[in-house]
């Protein structure tokens, strides 16, 4: 669960049934993302020593907040919950 994480960790979890991108930041809030590319669709993984959820089909990568950090996706992923 994301409450489970500790500060500083990141994990791919599960949100009411749905696969979904959890990271509990150093201030223990935890940011959730809608862990499904915005580029193709693919699946994002958590890159731990980045902090930042990357994509294995085309190399996009997003921050835990969502927000695009490097293409060819343009879109931000749809954040899920911050608490
Ligand atoms: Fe993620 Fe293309 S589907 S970069």
């Amino acid at each position: 669960k994301p409450e489970d994480l500790v500060n500083g960790e990141g994990a791919v979890v599960n949100v009411n049934g749905k696969r979904a991108g959890a990271y509990k930041d150093e201030d223990g809030v935890v940011h959730i993302v809608d862990t499904t590319c915005t580029h193709l669709g693919c699946e994002l993984e958590w890159n731990s020593g980045d902090c930042t959820w990357d994509c294995p089909c085309h190399g996009s990568r997003f921050s835990i907040k969502g927000d695009v950090i490097e293409g060819p996706a343009e879109k931000p992923l749809k954040r899920i919950d911050e608490r």
